[in-house]
C-alpha cells in the first residue's frame, strides 16, 4: 500500500511516515523544497511542488490510494499582511491543486484525512465544542481554518473517502509548541500567560500521528477533533511543564497588552481558549496512548533525554 503525504517533512508528518513505515506502508510525499526529496528508498519516495506556480509532479500519485493532507505554512511566524496570505494560500491553494491535478488525470485515491485545526472554534471559557459545534468567528485564525476545511471539502468532488482531523495543540519535545514554552521556563523566567485560565486542548505528537492512521485504517468519513481526553488552563499546563523540569514558576502573569506588544496581532494563539471534546473519535474506537498532561510530558522528556 502505497500512501502519499503533503506536509510529510513536519512535525506530524514525520511522526505519520514513521508510522506508515513500521506498519509496512509505502510513502510518497510531496515538498516545496527539493532539498528535502531523497532518493533511492522504495518506502520513502519524494516529489516537488509549487503551490504558487501551480507546479506539481504529477506522477506523486502513481500507485496511491490515499492522501493524507498537512501540508502549510506555520501559524508561528509573526502574521504580517504578507505573511498571513502565506498562512492561508499554503492551506487553500495546496488543497485546491491536488483536487484539480487529480481531475484531469486517472488515478486509485480512494480515501483523503486533511488536517485541519480547532482555532476554527471561537475563543470561550465555557463552551465545550464538539465537531457538531456550528459557532464561528471572523479573527484571522477561524476564517483562515473555514476556507482551508471549504478548499478541502472539494476533494468529495472526486468521490473519495473524506476525514477531516481538527488538531489541537501538538505536544512534542521535536518542534511546536512545547519547547518555545519550555525554553523561559528552563531558564528561570517562565510565567503562565494572560488570566491563566484559557483553556489549552492538547494532543501528544504519537496520539495525533496514531489518529491519522487509524481513520485511514477504519475508514472513517466526517470531522474529527484531535485533542486529548483532559484539555487544562494554561496556569496548569505552565506549571506542569515547571513541575517536568524540576522548575519553579516565579514571575507573575505576563499581561496581555504586553503580549499583544510583543508579538502583534498572533498574541491570540496564546491567550484564545478552546475547549474541545475527543468523544467521537473515542466512540469510534480510538484509544489514547497519553490523556494525562503530566504523563504525556514525562514521555516527552524522557524521549528527549534519550
Ligand atoms: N502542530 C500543531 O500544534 C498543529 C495544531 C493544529 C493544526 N496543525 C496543522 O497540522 C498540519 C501539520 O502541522 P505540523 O506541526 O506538522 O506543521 P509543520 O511542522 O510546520 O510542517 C508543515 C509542512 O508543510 C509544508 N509547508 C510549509 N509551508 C508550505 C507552503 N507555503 N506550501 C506548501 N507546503 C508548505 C512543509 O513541507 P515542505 O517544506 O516539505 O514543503 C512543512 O514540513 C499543519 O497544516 C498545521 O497547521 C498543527
Amino acid at each position: 500500500m502505497r500512501i502519499l503525504i503533503t506536509g510529510a517533512t513536519g512535525l506530524v508528518g514525520q511522526e505519520i511516515v514513521r508510522l506508515c513505515h513500521d506498519s509496512g506502508m509505502d510513502v510518497n510525499y510531496l515538498t516545496t523544497s527539493k532539498n528535502k526529496i531523497k532518493t533511492g528508498k522504495e518506502n520513502y519516495q519524494g516529489f516537488y511542488w509549487n503551490p504558487d506556480t501551480k507546479e506539481i509532479d504529477s506522477s506523486c500519485f502513481e500507485g496511491v490510494t490515499t492522501i493524507i493532507h498537512l501540508a502549510g505554512a506555520t501559524i508561528g511566524k509573526r502574521w504580517t499582511t504578507s505573511y498571513k496570505k502565506r498562512i492561508e494560500s499554503s492551506r487553500v491553494e495546496t488543497t485546491n491543486l491536488l483536487i484539480s491535478t487529480l481531475q484531469q488525470q486517472k488515478h486509485q485515491v480512494r480515501q483523503v484525512i486533511a488536517a485541519s485545526a480547532i482555532g476554527i472554534y471561537p475563543s470561550s471559557s465555557q463552551n465545550y465544542y464538539t465537531e457538531e459545534s456550528t459557532e464561528r468567528d471572523s479573527t484571522f485564525l477561524s476564517d483562515v481554518v473555514q476556507k482551508w476545511e471549504k478548499a478541502v471539502e472539494g476533494f468529495k468532488t472526486l468521490g473519495v473517502r473524506l476525514g477531516i482531523l481538527r488538531i489541537g495543540l501538538v505536544l512534542s519535545h521535536e518542534g511546536g509548541a512545547l519547547p518555545q514554552m519550555a525554553k523561559p521556563i528552563e531558564k528561570g523566567v517562565g510565567a503562565v500567560i494572560g488570566k491563566g485560565t484559557q483553556w489549552q486542548s492538547w494532543i501528544h505528537l504519537k496520539d495525533v500521528a496514531r489518529m491519522f492512521l487509524f481513520v485511514h485504517e477504519k475508514k472513517l468519513e466526517g470531522v474529527y477533533n484531535a485533542v486529548a481526553s483532559n484539555p487544562i488552563s494554561n496556569k496548569k499546563l505552565t506549571y506542569a511543564i515547571a513541575s517536568q523540569l524540576g522548575k519553579k514558576i516565579l514571575l507573575p502573569n505576563v499581561p496581555e497588552f504586553v503580549l499583544r506588544f510583543l508579538l502583534g496581532e498572533m498574541y491570540v494563539l496564546l491567550v484564545s481558549s478552546q475547549r474541545v471534546s475527543n468523544a467521537k473519535i473515542e466512540k469510534n474506537g480510538f484509544q489514547f496512548y497519553y490523556e494525562n498532561i503530566y504523563q504525556a510530558l514525562e514521555e516527552i522528556d524522557a524521549h528527549k533525554k534519550n
